[in-house]
Formats: structure tokens, sequence, C-alpha cells
């Protein structure tokens, strides 16, 4: 690690709340002797997850780690994802809604159980037809349609790992996770809605598809007539689907540890990670976390408000909710089209039950004013939760106050892409909950807070979050790159010579004398927008690759509402000027190569950037200086003279 982590406590709380007698009547796990039992039989503890699921096969052996860290879980297990998530509930629940799909203009589609595994089935077979077999890998590029989870789980019916990119992103960074993944089939769609605009998608992965060889492209079509129409060596969804309708696809039987898919995921370099998550640990894993901490029940109609394209929506829109057989909803839209009521508008037309969602909605949410949500009628809710960034007291308490009437429990979940599900949270039916800090570890789970020299912190002092056991729903390892997996998870706070091994989130926390975990942010360089996880090194790949740029860093500043903003500082080379006009040719140049949502908030035209007398940049220097703080010591710089001309240029741009 480069820098220091953010020690500061940011975020004091001193209140506690107990969950609601109304919830603890009726939730799935209300027993605190949960704790214990996992501790004192861990990992077999871990069989009730499994449990959760149909098995072809049995395993032999909870967990096998004798090649650590490349943990195997549910060894020799037999099973298919897609026949749990649909074909077993066909029996009880065939005319329950399995996805309530909504569009952001207003359509909508429901798919029982019964008409999605018509749906999936025909899917399966038309990839099948296209030439799919088990093990090639699956890239899908879509927005919010329900053709999504229906290619996802039609690629888990015959064993091809899928690679979901988040519509979001651009042309280059499809092409790049395509050719990483030696991915040679794609499923996208023409278009979609957004604030009530048509979208053309087709043109962004067509784009994309110029960079990489032999694909077969198979597109939905959700604009119609709004979009332009195939071309020759696509093929349109419909046309390869509808023939298969009827077909059955047998689910193939995959091993407990086979690829269920990738996800690629933001690290420190500019090189995104291809998470490699397996079947029967996985889908343990969010099946569990669904049913303890979502408190999930099939007769639910539950709502994660994510995208399906990050791994909130892989873990808790498709495959933990329906594992569990419940109804999951789905949208389309943003939550303030066509007024920012939509979301309590959905909540009470489909009797929401359970609501999970990010905390920079909350904020926005806040924002508006607690008139949107006052026009409906929200008190099916029973709980609401939190994931993706550290949710402020006062966010949280609004969240509680005003969506839930004080009546509801929340769950404020820290995990991530690589984790696979929830990892520290209270359990809303046993947990006092502390507004701002995410809970204890979830049974089962063992995870510290620690100095740079691996000893546990005091409470109430920062340091690194650590998980010092592995768990079902972990990363096994990044796609065809064990050695990076090692470097970035494990190198940093395992002793290997004693096999004490530790992973290590990059996540910088505090704990309190009861145990639970408070969040501080990243400690490596990622920042958080919006809950969207973006490498600071891929945004200064792409900003020096604008021409006219010689040199580049790249910060999170402090945000209100989106948690952290990019802040771009760069040097242009001799002979460019420091323009408005380059200013938007640089933030253009991060657009194509990452994607709209990786776009700095702010670009300042420096001459130099601060750097130690060994040359590296002083990004938490420039941090402070974007949050407008007070400056420490800058005389450790071989540059120190810098730093006022940056601070007024900031300040410049601020006041613009
Ligand atoms: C952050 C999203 C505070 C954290 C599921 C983590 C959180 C990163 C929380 C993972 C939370 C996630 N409180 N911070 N409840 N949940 N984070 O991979 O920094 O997109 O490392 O997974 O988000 O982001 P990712």
């Amino acid at each position: 690690m480069s820098e220091e982590p953010q020690l500061e406590a940011r975020l004091e709380s001193q209140e506690e709340f107990e969950p609601p007698a109304s919830f603890v009547e009726q939730a799935n796990v209300t027993d605190e002797s949960i704790y214990r039992e996992f501790e004192e039989n861990w990992p077999e503890a871990w069989e009730r997850a499994a449990e959760l699921l149909d098995w072809e096969q049995d395993w032999d052996q909870v967990l096998d780690d004798s090649d650590e860290p490349f943990y195997e879980w549910f060894v020799d297990g037999k099973l298919n994802a897609c026949a749990n998530c649909v074909d077993r509930h066909l029996g009880e629940r065939a005319d329950q809604t399995a996805i309530e799909w909504v569009g952001e203009p207003g359509g909508t589609r429901t798919y029982s159980y019964a008409e999605l595994h018509e749906e999936v089935n025909a899917a399966a077979a038309a990839l099948r037809e296209l030439g799919v077999e088990e093990d090639d890998v699956v890239t899908m590029y879509m927005p919010m349609i329900p053709e999504l989870p229906i290619a996802m789980l039609a690629c888990a019916r015959i064993g091809a790992p899928h690679s979901v990119v988040f519509a979001g992103f651009s042309a280059n960074a499809l092409a790049e996770r395509m050719q990483a993944a030696d991915s040679e089939v794609l499923v996208t769609c023409d278009g979609y809605y957004r604030r009530g605009d048509a979208l053309d998608h087709l043109s962004k992965a067509r784009e994309g598809l110029e960079q990489v060889e032999d694909v077969t492209t198979v597109v939905a079509k959700r604009l119609g007539a709004d979009a332009p129409s195939a071309v020759e060596d696509e093929h349109v969804y419909e046309s390869v689907v509808d023939p298969h309708r009827g077909t059955e696809v047998d689910p193939v039987t995959r091993d407990a540890e086979d690829m269920l898919f990738l996800m690629y995921t933001s690290g420190t370099t500019g090189e995104p990670k291809g998470v490699k998550h397996t079947t029967g640990g996985y889908l343990s894993y969010t099946a569990w976390t669904s049913r303890a901490v979502l408190d999930i029940d099939p007769e639910d109609n539950y709502w994660c408000a994510a995208d399906i394209g990050w791994i909130t929506g892989h873990s808790y829109i498709v495959y933990g909710p329906l594992a569990l057989g419940t109804t999951t909803l789905m949208y389309e839209g943003t939550p303030d089209y066509p007024e920012k009521d939509r979301l309590w508008e959905l909540v009470d037309s489909y009797d929401v039950t359970q609501l999970y969602t990010a905390p920079t909605a909350i904020r926005a949410f806040m924002k508006w004013g607690t008139e949107y949500p006052e026009r409906h009628d929200l008190s099916t809710l029973r709980l609401l939760g939190t994931v993706g960034e550290p949710i402020n007291p006062r966010a949280w308490r609004w969240y509680h106050e005003h969506i839930g009437d004080g009546s509801c429990p929340i769950v404020d979940t820290w995990w991530q892409t690589e984790t696979g599900g929830m990892m520290i949270t209270t359990l809303p039916g046993i947990g006092t909950m502390k507004p701002g800090t995410a809970g204890p570890p979830l049974p089962g789970i063992s995870a510290d807070v620690v100095d740079t020299d691996g000893t546990t912190v005091d409470p109430g002092e920062g340091g690194y979050l650590t998980v010092d056991r592995p768990w079902p729903g972990m990363l096994r390892t990044l796609y065809r790159n064990d050695e990076r997996f090692l470097a970035e998870y494990w190198q940093e706070h395992s002793d290997t010579e004693n096999d004490n091994w530790v992973y290590s989130p990059e996540d910088g926390a505090k704990i309190d004398d009861d145990g639970y975990i408070t969040i501080l942010g990243r400690v490596d360089d990622v920042v958080n927008v919006s809950g969207h996880r973006i490498g600071t090194m891929e945004v200064e790949s792409a900003i020096v690759g604008v021409e006219g740029v010689a040199e580049a860093a790249v910060v999170g500043a402090d945000d209100d509402v989106k948690g952290q903003a990019i802040y771009a500082y760069a040097i242009t080379e001799a002979g460019q000027t420091e323009t408005d006009e380059f200013r938007r040719e640089v933030i253009a140049g991060v657009e194509d190569a990452i994607g709209p949502f990786a776009r700095p908030a702010e670009v300042v035209f420096t001459p130099e950037l601060p750097k130690t007398r060994s040359g590296k940049i002083m990004r938490r220097l420039l941090a402070d200086i974007a949050d407008g703080e007070e400056l420490g010591n800058t005389s450790t710089l071989r540059n120190p003279g810098v730093v006022e001309d940056i601070q007024q240029r900031v300040q410049e741009r601020e006041t613009e």
C-alpha cells in the first residue's frame, strides 16, 4: 500500500435501534444462538446454506482447504443453478410471479415461474443452436430488461458462464472485457428508455464489436420501431428464441466448483479484474443471505433497486431471490421519472415487502423531500436495506422514518463483488441497529480490523478490514490470473509461512466494543461514485490517452449525494492550451474508455503534480485539496511549491 488509509472516523453515531417486535415475530432468523452454532461447528455449519438448494449429488466435504487460498466448497457436490432458481419451484409455485418487470415508460411484463421456465428453456436451446457449449463464456451487454436475467439463467442451464457488462460501460470497455474472457457470444439489445428518451444501445455494442473477432451476436428488441434494426450478421433475439418455445433443455449437471459467472470489477491497475464465482458456494451463499438478512420468503414482493449489471443485481435480484422462489421486481428506469415519486409509486402498486437500495439514492430522496414518499402507501414494507457505500446516520434516520415509518429494520450490508454476498450486517430479527455502522460479521464470517502489522486495533481506532476465514460465496480466483488473485487479495495481511491466510478487501474500518464494524471507505486506488466502483488508474489511463495530456492523477473527492466524485488533475503537453473545450475532450476521453458514469466531476489543469522524493504522486494530498481541507506537512514533497498553485486552481474552478 502506498499511502496510509483514511483513518478518521467519519461516521460518529451513538444512537441505537432495536428490531421492531412486529418484524421479529415473523422473521426467518430470530435466535441469537446462530452465531454460536456457526462458531462451534465451523465449517460444517455452512451446510445449512447448501441445504437451501436442491443437489443432484451431495457433497463429500464442506470445505477443502488443502491448497490455500484456493478454497473449494461443497466438494464433489453436483447441481444446476437454473434448475434451482426455476425448475424446482414449478410444482408448488408454477403460477406465482417470479419476475415482475416494470418499464420506465410504464409497460410491464410479468413472468410466472412456469413462464420463466419456458423463456429460459427456449433461450437455452437458442444459445445451443448458435454453438454455445458448456464452459464457453457468454457476454451480456444489456440494460434492465427481462431478457437479461433470462439469458443469464439460460447460460446457467447449459453450463456456460456469463459475463455481464453493465450497459453504462462504453464500447471500448465492452471490447476489453470480451477479449479478456475470450468470449465469442454477445447478447445485447437495441436500446432502452431513460428519462423518457429512447436510447440507442446497439450502436455502442457494434462499435465495441469492431475490436473483437468472430462474435456471434444476439439482439433483443426493446425499442422495436424506434431503434436501428439488426443487420445481416446479427441474430434477432425473438427469431432465434421463438422457434424453440416449448422445447425443454435438460439442465446440465455442474460441479459445485464449476464457474457460474465472471464479473469484471475495478482494481488498482488499469486492467479490470475478472472475478470468478462458482455454482455451489455462490448460490448457497446468496440463497442463505437472502433468507437470513433480507428475510425473503416465497410470498414476498421483494425489490432490489440495483442494476443487474453489477454484483448486487446478480446476487440479490436474480440468484438469491429466485433460488428462494420469491417474486423479484425489476425496474428499467430512474427513480425520478416521470416524477420523483416513482419508487414509492411502485412500492405502493406492487405491495413491496422489502426494499434494498444504495445510500446515494437515499441521499437523493432526502434532498427531493418527504412529499414524494408521502403521496403513497408504503405500509407493506417490512424491511429496508442498503449496500454499496457507507450510509451516513442522517440518511439512515431519514430512510427509517420516512420510508420505513419507524417500523422496518434496516440492514446496512457490507460486501463486495469478490465476496459474492453480504458479509457484515446485523441480522434484522436479532441485532441492535446503529445508524452508520454496518454491524457485526454474519454468523460464520470472521472479520477483523488490523493495523499495518496485522495486530487488531483498539475499539474506535481506524485500521484495515480483513477476513480471516473462507466463506462459500467467495471468489475462487481472478479469471486465468491466479497470480494477480494472490497478489491483490492475499499478500498484504497473510502470514503464509504459518499458513495463516487472510483476505484483504482493501477497505478501511473501525470496530466498536460490541464488535460492530464501521466501514470508512477504500484504502486502495478505487473510488466509489454512487456505489459504482471505479479504479482511479483506469480513469487516469483514459485521460492520458487523450492527445494533448502529458500526465494525470485522479482522486475521489467528497460529494453530498454521490458519496464520492471523481476529481482529475491533468498536466497538458507543451503547446496544448488549457481551454474549456479541451477540458470537454478530456471528459469525453473518459466516457469513451469507461462510460459516462466514470465522468470526472472536475478537471483541473496544473503544470505539475505533487510528488514524493521517490517520484510517487501524492494522491492523498490531491484528495485533501479537492475537499478543501487543511493540509498537513508538505515539506517532504519533492516539489512543495506546487501545492499552493494547485489549491488556487481548484478554487478558481469551484467559483466558476
Ligand atoms: C463499498 C458492492 C460501506 C466498500 C456490493 C466495498 C460499502 C465496495 C458497503 C465494493 C457498506 C459496499 N458500507 N461501504 N454497506 N457495501 N461498500 O464490488 O468499499 O461494487 O469494498 O460491491 O463498496 O463494491 P462492489
